[in-house]
């Protein structure tokens, strides 16, 4: 049986965009499990409001403030993990850009920046960390993706081709890493309840319902449950065995849902 608050214990995490919604819930569950974490984002306040919610764990926290887009600060943050906490376990690739646009009003610089953010920024940082995992023969890297990644949707080209990249990125480097130690896997969230999906994805009440009714479970989600599901991915001991997979984590909402004749019997 595992304890869960010590399955980290002595382990260090970075998570990107770890100051808001689902990178901080990832940071608060580490700490939870007893590993000490790092978080990393554009603006110093909210990561250092994660890093106070993470210590009250007694673990240590650190704050990086920088760009994913900037390859260089990237690696320099990731040097600074090693070299500040003496070890890193743990990669979440968490970070990312997004707006709802169709296809053909979206600029260069629009895809650009989603681009950048999210398949160029997740690849630095796996990069980077994977220096320091490979010598050390062991290392979990998550990535948090959405389930447009392989099925698509309206409006999220950049997303979605940005997402669908870092699917391909998690399947090759599982390949290629498998055998010396490091397990790279995605988490794809469903709709979960944070100010940034939120006013990305459902910014009206209308839109809000009809998100809801694409989710057989009939409810949205919480960045503390879809980290339980990432403290599983990342835990050697429980999921040792599983690496270039994808978790869904989204009440069966890719499943789809085909429309016929009510088949809920009244209920
Ligand atoms: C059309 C837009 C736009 C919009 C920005 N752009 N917002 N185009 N509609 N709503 C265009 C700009 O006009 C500009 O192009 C280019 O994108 C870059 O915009 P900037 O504001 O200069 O970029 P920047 O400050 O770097 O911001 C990056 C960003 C921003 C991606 C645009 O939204 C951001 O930083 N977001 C981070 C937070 C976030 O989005 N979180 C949501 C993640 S939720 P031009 O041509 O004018 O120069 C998520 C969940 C998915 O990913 C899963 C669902 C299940």
């Amino acid at each position: 049986m595992i304890d869960r608050t010590t399955e980290f214990h002595d382990k260090v995490a970075l998570v990107t965009g770890g100051g808001s919604g689902i990178g901080r819930g990832i940071a608060e569950r580490y700490a939870a499990g007893g590993g000490d974490v790092v978080v990393l984002g554009r603006r110093q306040e909210p990561l250092e409001e994660t890093a106070r919610i993470v210590e009250k764990y007694g673990v240590r926290a650190g704050v990086v403030s920088c760009d994913v887009r900037d390859a260089a600060a990237v690696t320099e943050a990731v040097d600074g993990v090693v070299r500040d906490f003496g070890r890193l376990d743990a990669l979440v690739n968490n970070a990312a850009g997004n707006f709802v646009v169709p296809a053909e009003d979206l600029s260069p610089n629009g895809w650009k920046a989603v681009i950048d953010i999210v398949l160029n920024g997740s690849f630095y940082a796996t990069r980077a960390a994977a220096q320091h995992m490979l010598a050390a023969g062991s290392g979990s890297i998550l990535n948090v993706i959405a389930s447009y990644a392989w099925h698509g949707h309206p409006g999220t080209v950049h997303s979605a081709a940005a997402k669908g990249g870092v699917l391909a990125m998690t399947r090759t480097l599982a390949s290629e890493w498998g055998g010396r130690g490091v397990r790279i896997n995605c988490i794809s969230p469903g709709p979960t309840e944070t100010e940034g999906a939120g006013a990305a994805l459902w910014p009206t009440e209308e839109d809000r319902r009809r998100v809801l009714g694409s989710v057989p479970a009939q409810r949205f989600t919480s960045p503390a449950e879809v980290a339980e599901s990432a403290a599983f991915l990342l835990d050697d001991r429980r999921a040792g065995y599983v690496t270039g997979d994808v978790l869904s984590v989204d009440g069966g909402q890719w499943l789809g849902k085909a429309v016929y004749a009510d088949s809920s019997g009244g209920r």
